[in-house]
């Protein structure tokens, strides 16, 4: 059996159209209230080339989803005080309704401290302990982008994940705990694994949901797979490939992997492409909770 491919590149194309929909209502206002424009702030401190990368990528969609985007790019030895006071600027700034600082940060700085900075209606990213406390609350909750990205594309195969067993691989903040919180909303049984877990093979096995976000090049293998199970792998690492270029491998080694499960995300055009998207979701939806305007419809 060959696994169905899914296509987080068009699902998130169908995304970011159904997000410039509504952010050409919301700026055409209703008639009684003006309209208004969501705006996104992104941060980069220094020059890592991966980062630049995902910044002009974040930057680019943002502006073509009809939404403001404002770039802020610091030098590697910025001081935290720096970066702070224009975090503060920018939780200020009415035109801004999402904070995106992009991470790593280099060592120099505190990423605990420059994210609770960051105003919890603007977090976008979901990392602000009380967005993060939110959602293990069961609350309504900005949420980060990757998990969201991850939900999606798990519903564009299955309509409910009520009672299916899910099993989560890695425990970042960024991915691996808000991911089981969303699965947990949707009523899934969730088993969470990590570097340290044992028979992680065998737990593997049981799951009808696989999420791999462990950052291990082809950890995933197919023998741990269950027949026609859904395997969505977060992973992007980056091989070095025999002439000197880089390979992106996920987790999940998809050749066989793919041989065994239902359905299986791609690296690259699986996953990855899914976050900025979410992430204008989340601007979107963060600017309309700021100006008290209904729910958007995505
Ligand atoms: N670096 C890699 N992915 C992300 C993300 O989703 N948010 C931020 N802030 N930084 C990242």
């Amino acid at each position: 059996m060959t696994a169905r491919i899914i296509d987080g590149k068009l699902i998130a194309a169908e995304l970011r159209a159904r997000v410039a929909d509504e952010v050409a209502r919301v700026q055409r206002g209703d008639g009684i209230t003006p309209g208004i424009t969501p705006g996104l702030a992104v941060v980069l401190v220094g020059s890592d080339p991966a980062s630049q990368v995902y910044v002009r990528s974040k930057h680019k969609q943002t502006q073509a989803a009809g939404m403001a985007s404002f770039e802020h790019v610091l030098p590697d030895d910025v001081a935290q005080g720096e970066l702070l006071a224009l975090i503060a600027r920018l939780n200020r700034d009415t035109a801004v309704h999402g904070i995106l600082v992009q991470l790593p940060l280099p060592k120099t700085l505190n990423t605990e401290t420059v994210i609770n900075a960051i105003d919890p209606a603007k977090d976008v990213d979901g990392l602000h302990p009380n967005n993060a406390g939110r959602l293990a609350g069961g609350l309504a909750a900005l949420s980060p982008c990757t998990p969201l990205g991850c939900i999606i594309l798990t519903k564009s195969v299955h309509a409910s994940l009520e009672g299916m067993n899910a099993i989560v691989i890695g425990r970042s903040n960024l991915v691996g705990r808000p991911l089981v919180q969303l699965l947990l909303n949707e009523n899934a049984t969730v088993t969470i694994a990590h570097s340290r877990s044992r028979e992680l093979k065998q737990l593997c096995a049981r799951a009808d949901l696989v999420y791999a976000a462990v950052g291990k090049p082809e950890m995933v293998r197919g023998d741990w797979i269950k027949p026609g199970a859904t395997v969505i792998d977060v992973g992007i690492n980056r091989l070095p490939d025999t002439d000197g270029k880089t390979r992106l491998v996920g987790d999940v080694a998809f050749a066989e992997v793919s041989q065994v499960a239902g359905a299986i995300t791609p690296v690259p055009g699986g996953v990855g492409q899914m976050t900025v998207a979410c992430l204008l979701v989340n601007t979107l939806r963060a600017a309309c909770a700021i100006h008290g305007l209904p729910k958007p419809a995505v």
